[in-house]
């Protein structure tokens, strides 16, 4: 496997940039260099890993080759992720993994964040019972309890062969050596540099005076000490002793409610995957508290008897076929999903044929439903999103597909004075107050209200698809309500319209949830001919910024790996 080296680039770059400020009246030449070599396609033949950002993608790449497995990868590149891509990657957030051993047997954990134990259902709503703005997005008391560092260390503990401490050396360097910011990293924290100076009155290393520019160096020393911690004392490092002091006091600033009880009760969940079959492929998908699965389900069986492949990629008919089944999956969604440990939920119809069948009953192939004549069914007779995330296959065969969250860009914004890592603002996530929708402009019932260590809904959707009881794809994304579907649309680019995996990937996305009642798309991605006919169906189509960002895995036909990152950041692929 060949990798074209920008390094090269870069040298003969400075060296036409040196001789050209020697002449007098040179040109000035601007620096187009990327700051690292990114892979936007690899073919391996044994591993792979693919990620947001290329140093944590060479943090899982170095661990597998050291002889670590897929676990032993997924601890390094999420740390690793936590100090070079702090806009989703994290310490303060949670998230969802996915886990399939080599012999097929795949595992889900759940270190989705929790209510603190202060928590209540009305705590975002002033006196007269409306929202107070923002209040569940920004600052102190839009964090839950953060559930990363157990998640990877209750990972670690189960399945990992490498010591854990190796596993943060990456991360600490990264932190401690700095690490070169790029374009998109460097516009991501001059547009948020108010909000961060709102929040973190204190010294932090994403304030700066001047405005932040590519291949600045971002130097993390206080977020060096607390992996340092991690690394030593394992999830006590951060859920206990200094850390915790410092979450709590930085918590006590203002509104926070995450208590030192708050934060040594947390466990991270084992729980049984969401599997369905889909046209000769076994599909695994996380549960809830996430709907990523449940969703997943509904989508796949609703679409499942009509001919797609037929209809073309990206035709009227089969976005028309997608839109009708995201309405009734997405209604579902706000009535009945929820944090499972707390709230009873029909997860076996809701994923079942027959009950995707009977939501289909009033889908009319000529005209889109109204969203307001479709409600949910009857099982039994909820600014800017930033998630992000990574797969692994290792040698051995296993295979991991992580997604993680602190929520929004930066989460809740703020910095853990001395800790210098961002919380998140996961709170949102709840159903604030039924009816109103959250920033993802999902709505929620009783399903979602808050309460004490109540886990919120999440949309993530680590996948992972087998066939013929063989590792397949590994697939994921952020977006927040438009996980689900930007994942359903690269597994159906793949499996029905047979799209390469790079294409399935790369290519314009839509997306539709309900409410509101508009479909969604990427700017550019309908043509002219096809807006017309969309909106003939009754579709009300809308452009929008980009939607997901995939990091995918795939076997080939002659059992060589494949890993696609997207090219709507600066996603990364390589293997051996
Ligand atoms: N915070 C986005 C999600 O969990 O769906």
């Amino acid at each position: 496997m060949k990798f074209i080296s920008t390094f090269h680039i870069s040298v003969l770059l400075f060296v036409l940039i040196t001789f050209s400020a020697c002449k007098e009246s040179a040109p000035m030449v601007e620096d187009t260099a990327p700051v690292f070599d990114i892979n936007k396609q690899v073919v391996s033949d044994s591993a792979m890993v693919v990620s947001a950002h290329p140093l944590a993608t060479a943090a899982g790449l170095k661990i597998l080759k050291k002889g670590g497995n897929a676990v032993d990868a997924m601890v390094a590149v999420h740390f690793a992720l936590a100090v070079a891509y702090p806009r989703a990657g994290n310490l303060g957030g949670g998230g969802f993994m996915i886990y399939r051993d080599k012999t097929g047997i795949s595992n889900t954990l759940d270190f989705r964040e929790m209510a603190p134990s202060m928590a209540h259902k009305d705590m975002y709503l002033d006196t007269l019972g409306e929202i107070i703005d923002s209040l569940s997005l920004t600052g102190h008391l839009a964090s839950g309890v953060p559930g990363s560092v157990e998640g990877m260390y209750v990972a670690h503990q189960k399945y990992g062969k490498l010591p854990w401490k190796e596993l943060l050396q990456p991360a600490i360097d990264l932190a401690q050596n700095g690490l070169k910011v790029t374009e998109r990293e460097v516009a991501a924290y001059n547009e948020h540099m108010w909000l961060f100076k709102e929040f973190n009155p204190h010294k932090n290393a994403f304030v700066k005076e001047a405005v932040w520019k590519k291949g600045d160096i971002l130097l993390q020393k206080d977020l060096a000490e607390v992996l340092k911690r991690i690394q030593k004392e394992g999830r006590a490092g951060f859920y206990e002793g200094k850390t915790a002091d410092l979450i709590v006091q930085e918590m006590k600033k203002t509104k926070g409610i995450i208590s030192h009880e708050d934060l040594k009760n947390y466990k991270a969940v084992w729980r049984a995957p969401i599997q369905l079959e889909y046209k000769g492929y076994n599909i695994i998908s996380m549960p809830p508290p996430s709907s990523g699965g449940i969703c997943l389900a509904e989508l796949f069986n609703m679409v499942e008897p009509y001919p797609m492949e037929k209809w073309g990629f990206q035709s009227a008919k089969s976005i028309h076929l997608f839109t009708e089944a995201a309405r009734r999956a997405y209604a579902d969604r706000t009535e009945h999903l929820g944090d499972i440990d707390f709230y009873p939920i029909p997860v076996e119809v809701l994923s079942s044929q027959a009950y995707a069948d009977m939501r289909m009953q009033t889908y009319v192939d000529s005209i889109a439903t109204p969203s307001d004549s479709i409600s949910h069914g009857n099982p039994y007779a909820k600014e800017s999103e930033q998630t992000t995330h990574y797969c692994v296959v290792d040698a051995e065969g296993n295979s991991i597909s992580v997604t993680t969250t602190i929520n929004s860009n930066f989460g809740s914004k703020v910095i853990v004075e001395g800790g210098g890592f961002f919380m998140n603002n996961e709170m949102d996530d709840f159903s604030s107050k039924p009816g109103v929708p959250n920033q993802f402009g999902l709505l929620g019932n009783e399903a979602n209200a808050i309460a004490p260590y109540k886990r919120m809904l999440s949309s993530m959707t680590p996948t992972i698809v087998e066939k013929d009881g063989q590792f397949f794809m590994a697939v994921g994304s952020p977006g927040g309500s438009k996980i689900i579907t930007t994942v359903f649309q690269v597994v159906t680019n793949v499996i029905d319209y047979q799209l390469p995996l790079k294409d399935a990937v790369h290519e314009p996305r839509f997306h539709f949830q309900w409410f509101p009642n508009l479909l969604y798309h990427e700017e550019g991605a309908f043509s002219e001919s096809l807006l017309t006919e969309l909106k003939a169906l009754g579709h009300t189509p809308k452009s929008r910024e980009a939607i997901g960002q995939v990091e995918a895995i795939l076997r080939l036909p002659n059992g060589q790996l494949e890993g696609v990152s997207d090219i709507r950041g600066d996603d990364d692929a390589r293997g051996f």
